[in-house]
């Protein structure tokens, strides 16, 4: 099992843990009650309370700014059915253009009743605040004026990744390959910054392609913070939650146990990539029965690779390089292992698909390459235990 240089770097990881340990535990100790008492607050003693606890926490990275409801409604023509883009579980999302602030931006607003809106609602402010990468979302501000929570984001030109893999209309060309693969590895180093670099480190919890936001240049970024959490340190007791995320996406062990790591947010991503080298939904009832569920579809055929082509995206007509698609996969695979401590870590994942990423070219299609020359052949366990074979990266 060497294609991809995995679980061969836990020494550094527990070095970088350890030093950020202390502010890790106060991060940890605090987040959930924080977010919980803001909830109950109201008016700006809410917005002094945040002010306060981001800075409590020594690591604000963002300038968050407080909005009011005014300039929100002004930007987005009052919420006119002409300005939505978007409606999630959280809300509706709008386009809008801030004057205040000279930026176009996206208006989510909070429609949920209930405790779990408004813990999601802050707790996505909170985190927002505190990471910073080019490949997660920005948090512009937001506004919590008498009943009212929003949201305000930079706006992602291209929408979400699910837009232009799983819901393409006929005004939407195809995503190539290399773009593809740009988004994965873009999508990767958000995920191995949370995880690896972010401090406090963050499990994400709610990957899953329509979280996938894209630029005008098909720049990934991660958004939606509500259900992030802060990671239990290495060796630390990992307590049992109530399990949230999104059906097809979320880790065996976390949907069987409500333990949540950094490796059920692998298994997410390797659900995302196979999304995207598919082109197929992870969830889809349209599909036959024995094609509803990805994962299972594509399990038959890990395990023989004169099959792997099949995987594949019809809509990308053969135009990929056959090692690539071979490489992809094994990537793919070592995410969605059943065994959470077989996967790898995201900097491995990263690594593996830096490689993919790289636009060559002098790579030849499926059409001028055959399978047998494709290059070494290695194997080894695929999700279920059974055998694949995939390349060398
Ligand atoms: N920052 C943004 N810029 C541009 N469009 C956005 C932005 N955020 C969200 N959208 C659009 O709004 C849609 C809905 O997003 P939202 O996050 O509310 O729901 P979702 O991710 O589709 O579902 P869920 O609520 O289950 O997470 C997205 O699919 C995207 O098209
Ligand atoms: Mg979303």
């Amino acid at each position: 099992m060497s294609c991809i240089p995995c679980c061969c770097k836990s020494e550094v990881k527990s070095t970088s843990y350890n030093q950020v340990s202390n502010k890790v535990s106060k991060g940890r100790r605090t987040f959930k009650s924080l977010a919980d008492a803001m909830s109950r607050k109201t008016g700006s003693s809410r917005h002094r309370q945040i002010t306060t606890e981001i800075l409590k926490y020594g690591a604000a990275k963002n300038d968050v700014k407080v909005l009011t409801y005014e300039e929100i409604a002004e930007a987005t023509n009052n919420f006119g059915s002409d300005c939505l883009v978007g409606e999630g579980g959280f809300g509706n999302v709008y386009k809008g253009y801030m004057k205040s602030i000279e930026q176009t931006v996206a208006v989510k607003t909070l429609n949920r009743d209930g405790n779990q809106g408004t813990r999601e609602f802050f707790a996505e402010v909170l985190m927002l605040s505190m990471v910073n990468h080019p490949n997660l979302v920005k948090l512009v501000g937001y506004c919590v004026e008498d009943d009212q929570r929003i949201l305000v984001y930079e706006y992602m030109t291209n929408g979400s990744l699910e837009d232009h893999l799983l819901d393409i209309g006929n005004d939407k060309e195809p995503l190539d390959w290399h773009t593809r693969m740009k988004i994965a590895n873009g999508a990767a180093r958000g995920l191995e910054y949370l995880h690896n670099y972010a401090d406090p480190p963050v499990i994400f919890r709610d990957l899953k392609s329509s979280n996938i936001l894209l630029d005008e240049n098909f720049n990934p970024k991660l958004s939606d913070f509500g259900l992030a959490k802060i990671a239990p340190r290495e060796g630390e007791f990992v307590p049992k939650t109530r399990v949230m995320g999104t059906y097809g996406y979320c880790a065996p062990e976390y949907v069987a146990t409500g333990q949540c790591t950094s490796k059920s947010d692998i298994y997410s991503f390797g659900v995302v990539f196979l999304e995207i080298i598919s082109g197929r939904r992870v969830i889809d009832t349209a599909r036959d029965a024995e094609e509803q569920n990805l994962i299972d579809w594509a399990q038959p055929l890990f395990e023989d690779r004169a099959k792997f082509t099949l995987m594949a995206d019809p809509l990308l007509k053969g135009k990929f390089p056959v090692k690539g698609l071979f490489q992809a996969l094994a990537v793919a695979a070592m995410c969605l292992q059943e065994e959470a401590d077989t996967r790898p870590y995201m900097d491995d994942v990263v690594e593996a698909l830096a490689h993919l990423a790289v636009h060559k070219t002098d790579e030849k299609d499926i059409a001028g390459e055959s399978i047998k020359t494709a290059g070494h052949v290695e194997s080894f366990r695929a999700p279920s235990g059974s055998s694949f074979a995939a390349e060398r990266a």
